[in-house]
């Protein structure tokens, strides 16, 4: 699929003022600095488009970008980040799970995941949330330009392992690099699959 235009549409803290549910939407989500921001800059085309930075919990907000006037890329805040306040954490929870469980035209979260870690906890809970509430979702090995396909191939098996505990299969999975654009293609044509429906 081709992105034409990429524009920012609004910011939100809260679930009611989000656009009409109307047009079909994919959320990026994981901890925080895993690099959703630069991913979706990289999906676009558009370097400034979302605010990416070094420092982790930029992101604070629920954003919508409309992409070719005919569909959602949303930015969420970072999960796990370890400074936030047990207040933050909590207020965190409430707000981005409320959106995952009740946005009637989310499509699939793309679940970002660091290729250079060993399977984390936080991710696992987070995957685990999503399938208990039967949200549709895949995965995103970020950032594979750091380090050599061998290693990206280890954390994959690693994952995937970690989570058939619980799936009897895993999710889709992507590998990318916002560097190399490596997983664009990928993503894009995955995301047109489903918008043909
Ligand atoms: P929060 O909004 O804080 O939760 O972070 P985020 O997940 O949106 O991460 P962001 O895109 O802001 O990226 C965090 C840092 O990682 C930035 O310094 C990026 O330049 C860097 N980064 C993100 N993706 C990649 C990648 O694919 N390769 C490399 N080398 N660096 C990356
Ligand atoms: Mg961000």
């Amino acid at each position: 699929m081709l992105i034409h235009t990429a524009e920012f549409k609004c910011s939100n803290t809260r679930t009611e003022k989000l656009p009409p549910p109307v047009l079909p939407e994919y959320a990026f989500i994981g901890r925080s600095n895993v690099g959703k921001s630069s991913l979706i800059n990289m999906l676009t085309q558009k370097k400034g488009l979302a605010k990416t930075s070094q420092t982790p919990g930029k992101t604070q907000l629920i954003n919508h970008f409309l992409i070719n006037d005919k569909w959602y890329i949303v930015d969420l805040p970072g999960y796990g980040f370890a400074r936030a306040s047990k207040s933050s954490r909590g207020e965190w929870e409430r707000f981005i799970k409320y959106y995952l469980k009740n946005r009637e035209s989310l499509q699939c979260v793309f679940v970002l995941i660091d290729s250079r870690v060993p399977p984390q906890k936080v991710d696992l809970e987070f995957c685990f949330w999503l399938g208990e509430h039967g949200i549709p979702f895949m995965l995103v090995f970020t950032k594979a330009d750091k380090q050599s396909k061998h290693k990206t191939q280890l954390t994959i098996a690693a994952f995937k392992k970690a989570l058939l505990d619980f799936f009897e299969e895993v999710p889709q999975q992507f590998i990318t690099s916002s560097e190399t654009q490596e997983g664009r293609d990928e993503i894009l044509t995955c995301i047109g699959e489903i918008n043909k429906g």
